[in-house]
Formats: C-alpha cells, sequence, structure tokens
C-alpha cells in the first residue's frame, strides 16, 4: 500500500491591522503542497485566503491600472509599471486583478505612482475596463516561490510607493472561482487535497472556493475525484488564491484523457 506523506497549506490569512504598507507584508517563501488531480499529482501554493460565509460564485478582484498607447496594444508593452489601489491589509483586497486599460498618457503626465495621480489626469486620460483578469499576488519585497518561473516578480506603483508582486499571468475562468476539496481523516487529520480543475483547462481558476469532507476508509489513499464524488462536502468558509505550479505539470487534462501519468 502507498502512504502519502502530507504538509499541508498554511493558508496566510493576514491581519487587516496594518492598512496599505508594502513593507509590512511577510517575506515569506511560498512552498507547494501535492494534491492530486485524477491520480496525477500537481504542485500548489498557498497564498491570500480571506473568510466568508458561503462559496462565492465570481471572485472579488480589485483593478490593476496598465498603461498603453493605444487600447487595443499588447498588455505586456506598458508606458510605465501598472498601479493599484488595494494591497493585503486593505479591505476588499484581492489577489485577483482585472485588467483595466489607461490610454492617454503622455511624457507631460509624469510617472503615475497612484490611483489619486491617475485621477488628477481627468480626461486627458481613457479607462477601459477589459475582461481579462490576472493572478497577481502583492506580497512582500523579498518573498520568494517554490518555483520561481511560477509567478514572474514585478514592482507597481501602489500610493506613491513601490510594491511588488508574482505575476501568475491571466485567470484562465476569468472572475470565476473553482472548487477544491481538503480530505480529512475521521480524526481531523488532512489526508489529501483535490483541485476540481488545473492549469490548461478553460476552467481553471487560481482562485478556490475550499470545502472540507470527511472519509472514514482511510486505507486507500485519495487521489482522485472519482473517490469522493458522491461524499458530503461542506464549504470550509475559506477562499484562497492557491496557484498550481506548471512547472510540474505534464499535459494531462482530465478523466477521459488518454494521457494518464500514473495509475
Ligand atoms: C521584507 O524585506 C524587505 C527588503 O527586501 C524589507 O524592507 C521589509 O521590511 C521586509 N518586511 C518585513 C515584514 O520584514
Ligand atoms: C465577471 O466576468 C464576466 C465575464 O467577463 C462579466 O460578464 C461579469 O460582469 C463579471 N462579474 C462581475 C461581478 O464583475
Ligand atoms: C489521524 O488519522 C490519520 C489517518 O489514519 C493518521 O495518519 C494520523 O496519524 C492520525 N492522527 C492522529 C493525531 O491520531
Ligand atoms: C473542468 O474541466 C474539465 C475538462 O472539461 C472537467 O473534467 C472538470 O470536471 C471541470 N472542473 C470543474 C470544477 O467543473
Ligand atoms: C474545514 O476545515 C478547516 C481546517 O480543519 C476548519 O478550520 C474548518 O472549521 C472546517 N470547516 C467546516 C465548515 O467544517
Amino acid at each position: 500500500m502507498i502512504f502519502i506523506s502530507y504538509t499541508f497549506i498554511v493558508l496566510t490569512l493576514i491581519s487587516h491591522a496594518i492598512a496599505g504598507d508594502p513593507y509590512s507584508l511577510p517575506n515569506m517563501t511560498y512552498k507547494t503542497d501535492i494534491g492530486y488531480y485524477y491520480n496525477m499529482p500537481v504542485r500548489i501554493y498557498g497564498l491570500y485566503a480571506y473568510n466568508t460565509n458561503s462559496a462565492p460564485a465570481i471572485s472579488p478582484f480589485n483593478p490593476i491600472y496598465v498603461f498603453l498607447r493605444g487600447a487595443g496594444d499588447d498588455t505586456t508593452n506598458v508606458l510605465q509599471p501598472s498601479v493599484v489601489d488595494f494591497i493585503p491589509g486593505d479591505d476588499g483586497y484581492s489577489d485577483l486583478k482585472r485588467v483595466t486599460i489607461v490610454t492617454g498618457v503622455t511624457d507631460s503626465s509624469g510617472t503615475i505612482k497612484s490611483y489619486d495621480d491617475l485621477k488628477k489626469l481627468g480626461n486627458k486620460v481613457r479607462t477601459i475596463e477589459s475582461d481579462i483578469y490576472v493572478n497577481l499576488p502583492v506580497v512582500g519585497f523579498s518573498a520568494k516561490l517554490e518555483f520561481p518561473s511560477d509567478g514572474p516578480e514585478m514592482f507597481g506603483y501602489y500610493k506613491g510607493v513601490q510594491f511588488r508582486y508574482f505575476n501568475f499571468g491571466i485567470n484562465p475562468a476569468g472572475n470565476a472561482t473553482a472548487p477544491i476539496y481538503h480530505v480529512y481523516a475521521k480524526n481531523g487529520t488532512q489526508i489529501a487535497a483535490i483541485p476540481g480543475t488545473i492549469p490548461g483547462l478553460s476552467n481553471y481558476s487560481g482562485i478556490w472556493n475550499i470545502y472540507n469532507l470527511t472519509v472514514t476508509d482511510v486505507t486507500v489513499p485519495i487521489t482522485s475525484y472519482n473517490q469522493i464524488a458522491n461524499l458530503e462536502k461542506v464549504f470550509s468558509g475559506i477562499v484562497s488564491n492557491c496557484p498550481v505550479s506548471t512547472t510540474t505539470l505534464t499535459g494531462f487534462s482530465g478523466p477521459n484523457s488518454k494521457k494518464r501519468s500514473r495509475k
């Protein structure tokens, strides 16, 4: 029989005591934990989490102002670093951001370092809310990822100062959440994590509604949703940004996929 060892995601429920100080954000190294998607092991980070009574279908999100020459330009070809008005510690903060395109800034506008700077430009600039949602956790200046290529480090501006974020890229499911199942033994020990989707699928979202469930038979490792499909699942009260690492994915796409990485 196979024994799987777990050191489970320590969710970072960030205290809202100190609002808006990029220097107060923890400089931790975000490690992954193993989960299983239809028997395929996947590595899952644990980033920003918050409590809520019911599981939201749509994740909260904040705007990120992206400065482009023209509305149709490549969103990576920016004129200056992007601006946000929310970081962890601010009420309503979310790692998920809606790309809001700003056009019309010129050299004479100077560097825009805050939402207030942007507002001062009034109708000299145009802002366009896109349908692109990106997973950009704002983190401490020395925070690291276990696999750095999962989320390249970038800087932006917030209320006149720099902040740092990991760029996990476009959230394929847009503003939608996805389910992840935390499986517990009867004694309350977590024995498995089963994400409902993985990167590469159109329903993949890094923002998860966490559901708890308990299994009575712990002799069989839980590595597939098929094993828990009929069990009762209770929303845990936690929504969390837990991106699945793409560095270790093998291209498997689901229960009907021909390519099975593991029996
Ligand atoms: C994190 O590291 C940066 C330097 O990279 C430092 O300025 C900041 O104070 C540190 N944050 C905490 C909470 O220690
Ligand atoms: C979520 O995204 C969809 C598709 O872009 C959009 O129609 C909807 O208005 C968004 N929901 C919210 C609450 O913004
Ligand atoms: C709880 O049950 C799990 C699964 O049988 C076992 O691995 C773990 O050691 C148990 N923990 C405690 C504290 O009894
Ligand atoms: C996501 O899409 C895949 C492939 O279509 C499907 O197998 C899986 O059940 C979907 N996940 C959820 C949570 O709906
Ligand atoms: C889900 O599990 C977590 C971790 O054990 C626990 O804190 C929480 O109370 C559980 N939620 C429910 C609704 O059982």
